[in-house]
């Protein structure tokens, strides 16, 4: 019955959205990870479908479990597939919105036994992921709403209006670390959106699900604004 509670807002709009971590193997029994919930990521494609989208959401590993049967989720376990699973999905994806904390980097090379301890020190080499905001934002279509997430720790603007640019993001979400009920694993947030225009919007303190509402209701009223 969830589809008789869905508002026509978005219907036949599609949506992608990421979420959560990314695991990057080392050997097959290690990897680089992080302390991402997917909270928010999951909170927004069900809002988004619940505007009526049809969703897509790319998750990489999480606890997180959506109640509704219409999201199509897609898990990954690393960057890579998370760009490949995002990059399939975009190109009819009128809402985009990139939630994923994706993990900035690899090791060069994925041991195929576990690696031994032993008297010398290790270095583990590392090379760069694909940015997948980056690379959307790259070949954005006309009409296309594109949207990222900034976790920052200091210099927050700053950074989140150079990812809005950088990343060629009509919104990025300023997301603060310095806030202990904003960020990781709790259930709380509390969000600036940046929009391209130059507006912001302050979002206060609330559920990661009421965040994710008026994240999507922000979404929907610069969907079809011009620059
Ligand atoms: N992002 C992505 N693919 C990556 C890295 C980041 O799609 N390989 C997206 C995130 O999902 C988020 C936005 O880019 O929407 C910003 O991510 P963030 O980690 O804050 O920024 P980076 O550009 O990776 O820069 P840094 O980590 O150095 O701050
Ligand atoms: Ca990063």
């Amino acid at each position: 019955a969830e589809h008789l509670l869905r508002s026509k807002t978005l219907k036949g709009k599609k949506a992608l959205v990421s979420a959560g971590p990314t695991y990057e193997a080392i050997d097959p029994v290690r990897f680089i990870g992080n302390h991402s919930s997917g909270k928010m990521g999951f909170a927004i494609a069900e809002a988004l479908y619940m505007q009526g989208a049809e969703v897509t959401l790319v998750t990489g590993p999480t606890h997180q479990q959506t109640a509704y049967a219409g999201i199509h989720v897609v898990p990954v376990v690393s960057a890579g597939d998370m760009y490949d699973a995002c990059m399939a999905a975009s190109p009819d994806a009128a809402v985009i919105v990139m939630t994923a904390a994706v993990a900035d980097y690899r090791p060069v090379s994925v041991a195929s036994n576990k690696i031994k301890k032993n008297a010398a020190d290790w270095e583990l080499k590392l090379t760069k992921n694909e940015d997948i905001l980056l690379a959307l934002g790259k070949q954005k279509k006309a009409g296309q709403f594109i949207a990222g997430f900034a976790l920052e720790t200091n210099n927050e603007r700053e950074h989140a209006l150079a990812k809005l640019q950088t990343k060629n993001a009509d919104m990025i979400v300023l997301n603060s670390l310095n806030d202990e009920a904003a960020g990781f694993g709790v259930d709380t947030n509390q969000v600036t959106i940046l929009h391209r225009s130059g507006e912001e919007k302050k979002i206060g303190l609330q559920s990661k699900k009421a965040v994710a509402e008026e994240i999507v209701s922000f979404i929907i009223t610069h969907v079809h604004a011009k620059p």
